[in-house]
């Protein structure tokens, strides 16, 4: 019966629905959702913080099993029903729990890629300041702060990024982001490869690659896992519709089990990347000094311009390091504001370009807002935070969660673990179709349970994440 709903709905979106040309396209293009700021600015500072080679322990743990297991389960929906996530949800039930957990699926990515293309905005203005031979502009203690509180300035930046993450959504799918993935995420690679080299041959980097690679348990701690799970979320654009709506484009071909490892291993390796270009140049630069390690989120902003100017070649290697985290944080930003795209259109029934110009206004308004958030609107906190701090906070901490135990239920209670590796293999055998239930039923709802309380706990200041 299942089956047969999937099927028929299949057969009547078909036609008129988007997809990828084959398999290296869709690999490539999920890659380039997953590998992002996340994995650049993100994962260098928490393994950082959180203990290193034990952190990365940890997160290549939980990324073979609860990673994998929701990522299978979103792209297989996505593929099952041929829609994104309200869709997907829609076909198995009308009722109010089937509505909140497409929505909630659907919602995320239009609040996240505001903010993210504020972010954007900073990266794009780096780069440029970078081809202008600033590097000891950027160097300066305060350049980010005095950036950042300049309204004019911030808000042109977004403007940039964002004109560009608009103008390959409305080129469409195959022409737009499968082609911008196919020569970003190479170039990405190279560039990446070439950056880490760099920086884990400078004088003292030593230190800061075994204190990255080698696991000791005693920096292992509580956070290191709470840390290393909320970090496997976002690292793998889980729970934000972004699988469902990829899912949704993927040929009946293309086999499921390979490309989610495929993605894993290349989101993982950039993220590897990332570790060995940012920690060794730190300890480099600091004899690794705590206070350095543990500049959290201004690591990328304000320390590594720093570690750059001081370096020598300062400006080529902060060009080719900001070049690539342009084209992480683009090809992320596309996967985001595709997926609110893939949701209006299947529910309004508008054209793509109107759709892609109705994403195109809430971005504008909604990452306006993040971007001026220290500058012309810093008088705004929700919470005590900034705007764009509450956004992510709101997306990542509160949301994500109930969207991932949202999936988990709708399998677990409604579409059942047969149909699922039903559609797997019909492309593939399921080789890890036993692993895949146990986590499904037992690991994933408590690790989602354990992210959300903790989030919480954090906000309320009963814990310090
Ligand atoms: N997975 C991507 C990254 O690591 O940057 C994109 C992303 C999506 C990041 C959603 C953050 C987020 F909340």
């Amino acid at each position: 019966m299942r089956g047969e709903v999937s099927s028929e709905h299949s057969n009547q979106t078909a036609i008129s629905r988007s997809s990828f040309s084959g398999k290296v396209g869709y690999v490539l293009a999920v890659a380039g959702s997953a590998v992002g700021l996340g994995n650049i600015w993100r994962f260098p500072y928490l393994a950082a913080k959180y203990g290193g080679g034990m952190f990365l322990l940890t997160y290549l743990i939980l990324m073979l099993t609860f990673g994998y297991t929701l990522i299978i389960s979103e792209t297989v929906l996505g593929r099952m029903t041929r829609k994104s996530p309200v869709g997907a949800f829609g076909t198995f039930g009308k009722s109010l729990p089937y509505k909140f957990g497409g929505w909630i699926n659907a919602v995320i990515p239009m609040l996240i890629v505001p903010y993210y293309c504020a972010i954007g905005g900073w990266v794009t203005r780096y780069l440029f300041e970078y081809l202008k031979g600033n590097a000891s502009l950027l160097a300066e203690d305060t350049n980010f702060t005095d950036f950042i509180s300049d309204g004019v300035s911030v808000e042109i930046w977004f403007l940039v990024f964002t004109f560009m993450v608009v103008l390959v959504i409305i080129a469409g799918v195959t022409a737009g982001v499968e082609r911008v993935s196919k020569i970003m995420m190479p170039l990405l690679v190279i560039l990446a490869i070439f950056v880490a080299g760099f920086s884990v041959t400078r004088p003292g980097a030593f230190e800061g690659v075994k204190y990255f690679l080698i696991p000791n348990l005693e920096n292992f701690s509580w956070m290191t896992v709470v840390a290393a799970m909320g970090q496997m979320f976002y690292s793998l654009s889980i729970a934000m519709g972004i699988l469902y709506t990829y899912g949704s484009y993927m040929k009946k071909d293309v086999d499921v089990e390979k490309s989610t490892t495929q993605v894993e291993i290349f989101d993982t390796a950039i993220a590897m990347l990332a570790g060995l270009m940012i920690i060794p140049a730190v300890f480099a630069f600091s004899g690794g000094a705590p206070e350095t390690l543990q500049a959290g989120p201004s690591l990328m902003f304000i320390t590594i311009p720093k570690v750059f100017a001081s370096m020598g070649f300062g400006n080529i290697a902060g060009t080719l390091f900001f070049l690539m985290v342009l084209f992480a944080a683009l090809t992320s930003a596309i996967s985001l504001a595709e997926t609110g795209v893939s949701t209006f259109e299947d529910q309004l029934g508008w054209s793509r370009r109107s759709c892609s110009l109705l994403m195109g206004v809430i971005m504008l308004a909604l990452g306006s807002a993040s971007a001026l958030g220290f500058s012309v609107l810093s008088f705004v906190t929700i919470l005590g935070m900034s705007i764009l701090d509450f956004f992510d906070f709101l997306s990542n901490s509160i949301m994500m969660p109930l969207a991932a135990l949202s999936t988990c239920i709708l399998i677990i209670r409604v579409v059942g673990f047969r149909a699922i590796a039903e559609e797997v293999e019909r492309s593939s055998a399921f080789r890890r179709k036993k692993m895949y239930n146990f986590f499904l039923k037992y690991l994933a709802p408590i690790c989602i349970v354990v992210i959300l309380l903790s989030s919480v706990a954090n906000v309320m200041g009963w814990i310090t994440l």
